[in-house]
């Protein structure tokens, strides 16, 4: 009896592992637990044990059932899918979970694409320290100490002597003491100013660019920068060069687009005057030629500086810069 009933487990375990569909699984209910079933057929014999090996033979047959029953069950949930297979990894019919795409900052989308329109016009990419020196980010540059132009600049000190850029501008020290003319280069990188409103980060980029040979005049400056805005906004924006003042550079001008906003019409965007600043530029000034040991009388050049997310913001329509480094997704995503 003690073996029939092993013998009749192990069966029975076979036989639901072999159970494929409802109708598998109906006929070994019957077969096995039903009241004509195996099962009852054995239970029937106990009455021809012996009364010492009755209470025993009882406990291990109710046991053996209540096993297959557990095995019955567990096997009829999985085929109606109440549960998920049994499997270590889980259920492997379920569709794959997606891994959450990243995304280019809208500020380094902007970025890539200002350097990528220099690139084509054949300038060079370079990149210089954050942490400079006064000399480099001011004296270098025509802005000795005292300049009423470092005023313009909220500076934050590192230590006497030493800053964090202010502009990208000491990228045209730091490459035209490397090199000689010709020069056309363009230096992306992060400035800092110790200054913050909807207008402001303490930490934004700029692109500086510049290039130096014989004969180069403002025509070609104008030429280039043409060339950047249209590619950059639309062909037909409007431009303007209106004369301003750079210490490092002579004659000086910033370049204005028509409003984006409002094409021109006057809007809060524009202060009502259809144009807005993007860039500042100019000619070199032979005094800071004169810091790298260039030869003003044998060489010329211009240079030009941009704010990255200025024209991000313009591009997008964004109306607070602040918002480019709270890391809101819900931002972040729509670029
Ligand atoms: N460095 C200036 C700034 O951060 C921008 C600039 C103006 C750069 C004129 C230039 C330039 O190279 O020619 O405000």
């Amino acid at each position: 009896m003690e073996e029939e009933l092993q013998s009749l487990r192990a069966e029975a375990e076979a036989a639901l592992a072999a159970v494929s569909g409802p109708a598998d699984l109906e006929a070994f209910r019957v077969e096995y637990l039903g009241r004509k079933g195996r099962f009852s057929g054995l239970m029937r014999l106990l009455g021809q044990a012996s009364t010492e090996e009755r209470p025993r033979l009882g406990k291990l047959a109710n046991e053996v059932k209540a096993v297959v029953e557990g095995l019955f069950n567990a096997r009829k949930e999985e085929l109606e899918g109440a549960l998920p297979a049994a499997s270590p990894v889980g259920d492997l019919t379920l569709p794959g979970r997606r891994r959450p795409a990243g995304g280019i900052h809208p500020v380094t989308q902007v970025m890539d694409e200002v350097c990528a329109i220099f690139v084509g016009l054949g300038f060079a990419v370079a990149e210089g320290p954050d942490v400079e020196t006064d000399f480099y980010n001011f004296e270098a540059l025509n802005i000795p100490p005292h300049h009423p132009a470092r005023a313009m600049h909220d500076t934050f000190y590192v230590d006497e002597g030493r800053l964090l850029r202010t502009h990208t501008s000491p990228m045209q020290i730091r490459a035209m003491e490397q090199a000689s003319p010709p020069l056309r280069m363009i230096a992306p990188g992060k400035v800092y100013r110790c200054d913050s409103d909807i207008t402001h980060t303490p930490m934004f980029h700029q692109v500086e660019g510049f290039m130096v040979d014989r004969k180069v005049s403002f025509a070609d400056l104008k030429g280039v920068l043409s060339v950047f805005i249209t590619r950059m906004f639309d062909a037909q924006t409007p431009i303007r060069f209106r004369p301003s003042f750079f210490p490092f550079t002579e004659p000086s001008a910033e370049v204005d687009i028509g409003c984006v906003i409002c094409g021109g019409k006057g809007c809060r965007v524009c202060k009502q005057t259809g144009w807005l600043e993007i860039l500042g530029a100019g000619m070199i000034d032979p005094a800071v030629f004169a810091k790298v040991g260039y030869d003003a009388e044998q060489y010329s050049g211009f240079a030009f500086g941009l704010g990255i997310e200025r024209i991000a913001m313009l591009r997008y329509g964004i109306g607070d810069i602040r918002l480019f480094y709270e890391n809101d997704l819900r931002f972040l995503a729509q670029f």
